[in-house]
C-alpha cells in the first residue's frame, strides 16, 4: 500500500520520531523502486507538488495543526524532513539523468542514501561500480600564462642588471596610493586614475581609507620604508581601475614598476636603463624615444616610446599600413621620471635626502606589451580563461 500522511494526533517527541521515521521508510522504499525518467518526475511530483504533495500534506496535517506549544519542535523537524526529502528528490534525478543505471548502480539505493553506498563498499560489493579496465584520468601539464610569461621575462631584464623584486598589497590605503606620491587630497591628479574605492571607509582619516591599488607605485614608498639607499628594485603586480572592459582595457591589469636611487642618478641612466631594457627584450635594433609628460610623483616626467618591433619602424607592412603603431613608427611603452623630492620628503627618516640622493622610476603594462608580442587583438582574451585560446600559448 502506497504511504500516506497521517494525521497526527500526539504530538510529542516520541510520537514525531515515529511519524517522520515511517515517512522516511516510504521515501527510501520508493526511491528504490524508480527505474526511468518518468517514475522520477511521477516520484517527484508525488513528494515536491506544491498543491497535495506530501511535503504540503506534512505542513498541513502536522505543522499547522500542532498545539501551540508543540509548534516550535514540530516546525523544527518538519523543516529537517523538507530538507531530507529535497536532497533525496534531487540526487535521484541527478542521477536517472546521469544515466548511471546502466553501470549496473541500482539508481536508488546506490545514492539516495549515501549510507547505503557506504555499506556496498564496505561489504565487498565494490566491484561492482569500479570498472578497472578504464583509462586513468588525464591531469594536462599547466603553462605560464602569457601576460605572467610576459613579466618575468621583463623582470628577468632588470634582475640581470642588478635589481631586486618587491611586492606589496593589492588592497592599499589611500596614503600609499596617493598622497605619499604627491597627489594631495583633491589634487585633479587623482583623476587620471579612475580609482576602486571599498565602501563605507567615511568615518576614517582620508589616508587610511582603503581602495584597490590603481599602479604598482606604492610599493615605491613601502620600499623606501623598510630599505634605505641605495635601492634598485622592480615591482610586478595587478592594479584596478573603474574602466569598462573592451579590447584594450580591463577593470584589473598588470604593471611592472622600477625605482632606483642612489646618488648622482641622473636623466641619463633613466635614458640608458631603459633603452638597455628595451634592446635585451624586443631585440637589439629597437630605439626608443621619449616624451616630456606629467606624474605628480616625478620631475621632470616622461613618456618612453619604442620604434616599432612589428613593422620596424616604418610605419608600413608591405603595401599595408601598420596597425599595432597606427602608422607611425613608435609604440608607447611606459611612464618615467626622476623621483619628484616632495616624495623623498614622505621617507627622509629613512636616508632618503632630496639634498644627497636622486633616483628614477618607471612603470609600464605588460599586457599591452603581451598583446603587441603576440599580435593578440583584443585584451579580454587573456582574462577569459578560455583553455584553446591559453593552449596556444604553452
Ligand atoms: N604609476 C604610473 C601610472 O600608473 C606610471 C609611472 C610609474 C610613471 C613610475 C612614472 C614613474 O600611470
Amino acid at each position: 500500500m502506497a504511504y500516506t500522511v497521517p494525521k497526527l494526533k500526539d504530538f510529542s517527541p516520541a510520537a514525531l520520531d515515529k511519524a517522520a521515521d515511517k515517512l522516511l521508510a516510504a521515501l527510501d522504499k520508493e526511491v528504490a523502486e524508480i527505474k526511468t525518467e518518468s517514475d522520477g518526475k511521477t516520484f517527484r511530483d508525488r513528494w515536491m507538488a506544491r498543491k497535495n504533495g506530501i511535503l504540503t500534506q506534512v505542513n498541513d496535517l502536522w505543522l499547522k495543526a500542532a498545539p501551540k506549544d508543540a509548534k516550535r519542535d514540530v516546525g523544527q523537524r518538519v523543516n529537517e524532513l523538507k530538507a531530507r526529502v529535497e536532497q533525496t528528490v534531487d540526487t535521484t534525478l541527478d542521477h536517472i539523468r546521469g544515466g548511471a543505471s546502466s553501470k549496473g548502480v541500482p539508481v536508488g539505493r546506490a545514492r539516495a542514501r549515501d549510507s547505503a553506498f557506504q555499506d556496498r563498499v564496505g561489504t565487498g560489493s565494490y566491484a561492482e561500480c569500479l570498472d578497472i579496465t578504464l583509462p586513468g584520468l588525464r591531469r594536462p601539464l599547466g603553462a605560464e600564462h602569457p601576460v605572467i610569461k610576459t613579466m618575468n621575462e621583463m623582470v628577468g631584464v632588470f634582475r640581470n642588471l642588478g635589481y631586486s623584486v618587491q611586492e606589496g598589497p593589492e588592497i592599499e590605503t589611500d596614503y600609499y596610493n596617493f598622497e605619499s606620491l604627491n597627489f594631495p587630497p583633491n589634487h585633479p591628479a587623482r583623476d587620471m586614475q579612475d580609482t576602486l574605492f571599498i565602501a563605507n571607509q567615511e568615518s576614517k582619516p582620508l589616508r587610511d581609507r582603503l581602495l584597490l591599488r590603481t599602479h604598482t607605485s606604492p610599493v615605491q614608498i613601502r620600499t623606501m620604508e623598510k630599505m634605505k639607499p641605495p635601492i634598485r628594485i622592480v615591482i610586478p603586480g595587478k592594479v584596478h581601475r573603474n574602466d569598462p572592459p573592451d579590447a584594450s582595457h580591463s577593470p584589473m591589469f598588470h604593471q611592472i614598476e622600477g625605482l632606483a636611487v642612489d646618488i648622482n642618478i641622473t636623466f641619463g641612466d633613466l635614458k640608458g636603463t631603459l633603452d638597455h631594457a628595451m634592446k635585451a627584450f624586443f631585440g637589439s635594433s629597437v630605439k626608443t624615444s621619449f616624451r616630456p609628460s606629467f606624474f605628480p610623483f616625478t620631475e621632470p616626467s616622461a613618456e618612453m616610446l619604442v620604434s616599432c618591433f612589428i613593422c620596424g619602424g616604418s610605419g608600413r607592412r608591405g603595401s599595408e599600413p601598420c596597425r599595432p603603431c597606427k602608422q607611425t613608427g613608435w609604440i608607447e611603452i611606459l611612464g618615467c621620471g626622476m623621483v619628484d623630492p616632495n616624495v623623498f620628503e614622505f621617507v627622509k627618516g629613512n636616508g632618503y635626502d632630496s639634498r644627497k640622493v636622486s633616483g628614477f622610476a618607471f612603470g609600464m603594462g605588460p599586457d599591452r606589451i603581451a598583446l603587441l608580442k603576440y599580435g593578440v587583438d583584443d585584451l579580454q582574451l587573456f582574462f577569459q580563461n578560455d583553455i584553446r585560446f591559453l593552449r596556444q600559448f604553452a
